[in-house]
Order: structure tokens, then C-alpha cells, then sequence
């Protein structure tokens, strides 16, 4: 499931008529390097919740006889909900629930790129978080990685379980204790940050239909599986490998970066461009 029904308002004025999941990173947008991603990690259906002003979104997946088809092509079905208002991405994995019916499901935020470690193949995150999820017999998994004091405000954190059990020889998976919704960084000494990736089982599905908003009017998954966690079932925290990075488009200064960072890896003008790298640094002042 790949909720994209936000409002994208840290990206304005860009995301006044355009989805900010379709800005391209170099010549692709940000939603197909998504669809990728899960296609590699196995994936053969994909349920986008969308929203008002998302419809470039449908438009893109579309197959255009007068275009050549994209990749994973045919190997990916592609399906459609809506989301009626965004009242948060909790509310709009909830609008997913159908699609799941018992089974559990692989849910990637569509404004998010997840860039494989050196030694990683494509679709590994999810690949692992799949794993994770049923070697932990868990009600959810999600993916981790550690941020430093300044950011613990903006993310949703993990809390390990005070004992940390290793989940299994060699995995840095480990039990989660509560999940906090963008805490100050004094209520837990906690900085493992989730990163847009999780599989989420039937029972927390169920949970976030009944899942109240909060203060400012969305529904928090967070909320769901503490709930979850309160009832006696288990959330796995994954996390990120050393080299793996998550890349989140949603404001300015995160687009911008993992532009840069794609365009001087490009294969086909990346090398030129970090020739010039000194004379546009210098160009810029610095
Ligand atoms: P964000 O909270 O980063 O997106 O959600 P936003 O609300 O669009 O951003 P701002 O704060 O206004 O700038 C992460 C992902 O969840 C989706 C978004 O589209 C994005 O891909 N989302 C968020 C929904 O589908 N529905 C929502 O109600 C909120």
C-alpha cells in the first residue's frame, strides 16, 4: 500500500496542482522509483490511497500505446483508493483495509525513496521487514534508523524493549516497548526513528479504523500500535543498514539533496558534473 493523499504543504507552491510523490528525482518521479522498489522485493500488487489533486499520479501508471511501457511493467498490478480528506496517514493505511482483507500488508510512504546499501540488493528493506514479521510471530514491522537528538521531534520513534531480545543470530531487528509520535527529545532516550517502510498486520489495520484523531485532526499509527503493543502483541523494529538511506522528498532541502546525490552518481553525466562540483560550489559562495 502507498499512501500519497498528503497535502505536501512543506512543498509549496510546487504541490499547489501536482502531487509532491510526482516530482522527478533526475527523469523519474519519486512514486515510480517506490513502485520499483517493491517490485523487487517481490511485490505484485500495489494499492495507491490517493486524494484530491493526485490524479497525475493515475496518469503516469497508465499504459500509453504511444509511450514505452515502465519498468516493472506488466509485473505489477496497480490499483487505486481514495482517501477522502487528509486526515493523516494512519486514516489513509485504514482506507487500505480491504485490499489487505486477513493477510498482512507491505506499506511504503509514496514520498520516500529507499536507496539500497553498497552490499544490499534492491527491495531488501522490505524484504527484511517481511521476514521480521513473521520470524517475531509480530502484529507489525517497521523500519528504523538512528537520527541524532535535533530531528527526534519530527519523527515517529521506537522505543526497544528493555531487554533486547535478538530476534535471531545476526539480526539487528529488535522489540519494540512503545512507539512515540514525534516526542521531545528529554521523554525517551530512544533515536531510532521510523523510515517510511512497514508491514502491518490484520489487527492493526482493524485498530486504526477505531483509532480516535489526535489534537490536530489525524489519525497516528503510532497510536495504533501502542494500542497493539498494550494488548499484549509484538511490533519488530528493523533497522536501516549501514549504507542504506531513506530519502524523504517532503520538504525543500530533502528533495534537493537526494537530486544532487542521484545526479552525481548518474552513469550517464554524473562524472562530468562532479567536475564542475568546485565551480558550482564556488559559484554558490562557498
Ligand atoms: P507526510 O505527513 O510527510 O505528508 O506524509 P504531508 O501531510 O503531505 O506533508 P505536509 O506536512 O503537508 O508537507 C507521508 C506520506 O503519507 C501520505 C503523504 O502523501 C506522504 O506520501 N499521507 C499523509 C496520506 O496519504 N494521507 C494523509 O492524510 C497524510
Amino acid at each position: 500500500m502507498v499512501p500519497v493523499a498528503g497535502l505536501g504543504t512543506r512543498l509549496l507552491p510546487a504541490t499547489r496542482s501536482q502531487p509532491k510523490e510526482m516530482l522527478p528525482v533526475l527523469d523519474k518521479p519519486v512514486v515510480q522509483y517506490v513502485v520499483e522498489e517493491l517490485a523487487a522485493a517481490g511485490i505484485e500488487r500495489v494499492l495507491f490511497v490517493t486524494g484530491r489533486r493526485k490524479r497525475a499520479i493515475e496518469d503516469h501508471f497508465d499504459v500509453d500505446p504511444e509511450l514505452p511501457s515502465l519498468p516493472p511493467g506488466e509485473g505489477v498490478e496497480i490499483l487505486y483508493t481514495r482517501q477522502p480528506r487528509p486526515a493523516g496517514l494512519g486514516d489513509a493505511v485504514a482506507r487500505g483495509h480491504g485490499f489487505a482483507g486477513d493477510a498482512p500488508v507491505v506499506v511504503a510512504v509514496g514520498d520516500s525513496i529507499i536507496e539500497p546499501g553498497p552490499g544490499d540488493s534492491p527491495g531488501s528493506l522490505v524484504r527484511r521487514l517481511v521476514e521480521a514479521y513473521f520470524s517475531a510471530d509480530a502484529c507489525a514491522a517497521i523500519a528504523v534508523a538512528a537520527v541524532p537528538d535535533a530531528l527526534v521531534s519530527r519523527y515517529g520513534i521506537v522505543v526497544p524493549e528493555a531487554k533486547v531480545i535478538a530476534m535471531r543470530a545476526q539480526s539487528p531487528a529488535f522489540l519494540a516497548s512503545t512507539v512515540l509520535e514525534k516526542p521531545d527529545p528529554s521523554e525517551t532516550q530512544s533515536r531510532w526513528a521510523v523510515m517510511g517502510r512497514y508491514v502491518l498486520g490484520p489487527s492493526v489495520l482493524q485498530a486504526l479504523r477505531h483509532t480516535p484523531a489526535d489534537a490536530s485532526g489525524e489519525v497516528q499509527l503510532a497510536d495504533a500500535l501502542r494500542a497493539a503493543i498494550g494488548a499484549g502483541e509484538r511490533v519488530v523494529a528493523v533497522p536501516l543498514t549501514a549504507g542504506e538511506r531513506r530519502h524523504d522528498i517532503g520538504t525543500a532541502a530533502g528533495y534537493a539533496s537526494v537530486f544532487v546525490r542521484y545526479a552525481l552518481r548518474d552513469p550517464r553525466f554524473g562524472e562530468e558534473l562532479r567536475g564542475q562540483a568546485a565551480v558550482l560550489i564556488a559559484d554558490a559562495g562557498g
